[in-house]
């Protein structure tokens, strides 16, 4: 980047000739966006094309003038594809370094370009066309990683694990129906993407500063050929609203939650205490002093990341909460906040994505871990309330056989069924227990038996897998 000879960048920019003196350095460093919104490149020349086919169709410009200014930003697409585009800090932003370029290039056309048109509502424009684009990418990402979890849920539909309550084993689960769980939240974030991308399709181009402009122009014709769904209704609400940045990092800062509980989860599973799961090495890194080390890096940087992102929604609500309407030098601030969410977000799914499918489950590890705990305590609990017990009581008589085998150090299912009778205080009453209780004792009998909608029998996994499928 440069400071330049040209006579519009000395001039500094379209409102030089107001000013009596240049602007201070630091100034021009503290104000100008060029480092940052560079990225918009691509979609300010497409917003410059359409806006420039409406001038012309409206006969605000003439067809020789949109020629020109098709064939000088042909140019200039050139120029910054192959690396060669001279971005000037003196120009300030990407919007009046495109602009300055094109009249280089062509002359007058160039200068008519900007006519019923204005930065505010030319930077909006591209902040939704650069968001639309960035959004698609990230529902397809998203969509890989709902099908990797579907994968896995399939592969582990049967496989026992204990699930948890306040972290202590409560009941035994399938592994399937707990990735399951993670797929219903992402799928929630990828309706709220769907959602979002609707309310923000809408071309703000014609707002121009904030009061629309005194040209016939036509802004059905320049959002058609955007693709936007419609146009902007209120003007000053155009060139000011931010509403879809913050959205956006909404969906964000929720989708991390997700991303981050599964990483939490991942880290205790891959943590020798549990050893319910491995990771492929290049997914991990060692210790530079602990030999014997393999750290779970990317699910524990995907926990911080969430706190970025969560910074990036803050970052941006603040932004907004105190600007009068319309448009405010403020706005400027709203491009790195929603990069970097952008960044982040599309980082993260990609390595969630390609990591799922590779997660080495320890079976035997997680099933004895769900028979230690006494997940199925609540099973002989239903048992017993089946039998005609109330529920209070059978739950009253099972953590007295549950104490009684902590004292002796066994399970359940280590006792004859007089012992158990005799444990849980019914030795009085043998017509409520008999031989059929050991069978549902078993962590497989007990997750075989919840069986509805919802519930984590393999069966109901794999018809919420048959469901999830049919939605993607
Ligand atoms: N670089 C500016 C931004 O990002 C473009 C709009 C500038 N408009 C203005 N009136 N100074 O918001």
């Amino acid at each position: 980047m440069s400071s330049s000879n040209n006579s519009l960048a000395n001039k500094a920019q379209a409102w030089s000739a107001r000013f009596a003196e240049p602007v201070d350095e630091l100034v021009q460093r503290y104000t100008a966006s060029i480092d940052f919104d560079q990225r918009f490149a691509m979609v300010d020349i497409a917003g410059s094309l359409a806006h420039a086919e409406m001038l012309a169709t409206q006969k605000i410009i003439s067809a020789q003038d949109l020629a020109d200014i098709q064939r000088g930003m042909a140019q200039i697409k050139s120029e910054i594809e192959s690396g060669q585009f001279n971005w000037q800090l003196a120009l300030e932003d990407v919007h009046l370094n495109i602009e300055a370029r094109l009249t280089a290039l062509v002359g007058d056309a160039g200068k008519r370009l900007h006519t019923g048109r204005s930065r505010n509502d030319q930077v909006a424009t591209d902040l939704r066309l650069w968001l639309r684009d960035s959004v698609d990418d990230i529902a397809i990402t998203l969509k890989s990683l709902r099908l990797a979890l579907l994968d896995l849920a399939e592969k582990h539909a049967a496989t026992i694990m204990p699930g948890h309550t306040h972290l202590q084993v409560a009941q035994p689960i399938t592994f399937g129906h707990h990735l399951m769980a993670y797929y219903e939240m992402f799928s929630r974030d990828a309706g709220r993407l769907t959602d979002l991308r609707a309310r923000f399709n809408r071309l703000p181009l014609g707002a121009a500063a904030l009061a629309g402009t005194t040209y016939p122009i036509d802004r059905e014709q320049v959002a058609k050929i955007l693709g936007f769904d419609g146009i902007c209704n209120n003007s000053l609400d155009a060139v000011s609203d931010r509403d879809f940045a913050i959205e956006f990092c909404a969906f964000s800062s929720i989708l991390m939650m997700h991303v981050s509980r599964l990483s939490e989860e991942l880290i205790l599973w891959l943590s020798p205490r549990f050893g319910f799961i491995d990771l492929p090495d290049r997914f991990c890194t060692g210790s530079s002093i602990m030999p014997q080390k393999k750290n779970p890096d990317v699910p524990e940087l995907a926990r911080g990341k969430t706190g970025r992102v969560y910074g990036d929604l803050i970052s941006l609500l603040t932004l907004m909460k105190g600007q009068p309407l319309a448009y405010n030098k403020d706005n400027q601030e709203d491009k790195e906040p929603l990069f970097d969410a952008v960044d982040t977000v599309q980082d993260t799914l990609r390595i969630f994505a390609d990591m799922i499918p590779h997660i080495e489950v320890k079976a035997e590890v997680m099933k004895k871990a769900a028979e230690d705990g006494f997940a199925t305590a609540t099973d002989l609990a239903d048992y017993l309330v089946k039998k005609g017990l109330a529920f209070r009581d059978a739950h009253e008589a099972v953590a007295h056989a549950v104490k009684a085998c902590v004292g002796r150090n066994c399970m359940l299912t280590d006792l004859s069924l007089p012992e158990l009778r005799f444990a849980c205080g019914l030795d009085n009453r043998p017509e409520l227990m008999s031989d059929d209780v050991f069978a549902l004792l078993t962590v497989d009998g007990s997750v075989q038996s919840r069986q509805h909608a919802g519930g984590t029998a393999p069966a109901q996994v794999l018809a919420a897998i048959k469901r999830g499928r049919a939605d993607l």
